[in-house]
């Protein structure tokens, strides 16, 4: 049985608290956000307490919490309060550093966009700017300010109504649809720790629609159950491709040499987990000697 180290909010400041929740909670997109103040002045910063939770309405949501070190509001949330409107963007691992600046506690007078050498266009519907170089924009309006609390670190949720998506054409695939591999987007963990999006780092999963695509943990031959060899992951993706074949299966006697054969097995898993599948019947068949073909 694996050990855990538990930790009750309730029971640990704010400041040993925040490490372990950002750190556990990983990888977080990173909504970096332009708006304006009622004088038009832009404002540019990032924030990682982000994702979309409604495809219609479609709606993003993004926290500038009360900050833990002064207690005060974000400049972020003073502009929406005065102009409710913002462009959020993805950021690029090539204006990584750059996002990194703008994290700054600047007084509000100072333009961050400025600040790090970032160019701007106007948005189409909203006032705050879009940020140039960054591959995916989103013209939102403010739906409504959720507060959790005035205390230091309570976030103030800024759910927005997406207006306008901007998809820098370089990043789409042969549908017109956004490629990841093109992307480069990072992501926020831990500490100062971050993830980049790349080819090496990304897998294809179709999810499975059909329940009868799937096998049940009961139909699994017990020496794959207990395989010495085949990991968690292993069994994941056997089970999410159920074999036409699987009532043959029970039939026939258990394998000889199981390492030897999870072994091949393992090797097709992550390509074609349907190959390791016909691999396995075959070998159980052959042992078998039985004439029938997998159906
Ligand atoms: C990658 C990253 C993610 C961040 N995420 C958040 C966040 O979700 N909420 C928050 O309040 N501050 C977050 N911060 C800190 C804010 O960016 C920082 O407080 C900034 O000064 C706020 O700018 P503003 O006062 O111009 O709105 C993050 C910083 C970085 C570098």
């Amino acid at each position: 049985m694996s050990e855990y180290k538990t930790l009750d909010p309730t029971h640990i400041p704010l400041k040993e608290w925040h490490p372990y929740l950002i750190g556990s909670i990983i990888p977080r997109p990173i909504a970096w956000v332009t708006t304006v103040n009622r004088e038009g002045r832009p404002n540019l910063a990032p924030f990682s307490y982000f994702n979309v939770f409604s495809s219609k309405p479609p709606i993003a949501v993004f926290s500038p919490s009360t900050s833990a070190r002064t207690g005060q509001k974000k400049d972020t949330h003073n502009n929406l309060l005065e102009v409710p409107e913002c462009v959020i963007h993805l950021v690029p691992y090539a204006l990584a550093a750059r996002m990194n600046i703008t994290t700054g506690e600047y007084p509000p007078e100072i333009n961050e966009i400025e600040r790090a050498g970032l160019e701007t266009v106007p948005s189409l519907i909203v006032r705050p700017p879009r940020i140039k170089g960054t591959p995916v924009q989103i013209e939102a309006r403010v739906r409504d300010i959720l507060s959790l609390g005035e205390t230091p670190g309570a976030g103030q949720l800024v759910i927005t109504e997406i207006l306008l998506l901007h998809l820098e054409t370089r990043i789409l695939d042969e549908k017109g649809l956004p490629d990841p591999r093109k992307m480069d987007i990072i992501a926020r963990l831990g500490e100062f720790w971050y993830a980049r999006i790349t080819s090496e780092s990304l897998f294809w999963m179709k999810q499975p629609r059909n329940p009868a695509e799937v096998m049940s943990w009961a139909e699994l031959p017990q020496d794959l159950k207990e395989s010495r060899i085949l990991t968690a992951a292993d069994i994941g993706h056997l089970l999410a491709h159920r074999p036409p074949y699987v009532e043959q299966l029970a039939t026939l006697p258990k394998p000889a040499h199981p390492d030897a054969l999870h072994m091949q097995m393992q090797k097709l898993l992550s390509q074609d987990p349907q190959e390791a599948w016909r691999l396995y019947f075959e070998s159980l068949q052959a042992a078998s000697n039985t004439p029938s073909k997998p159906r």
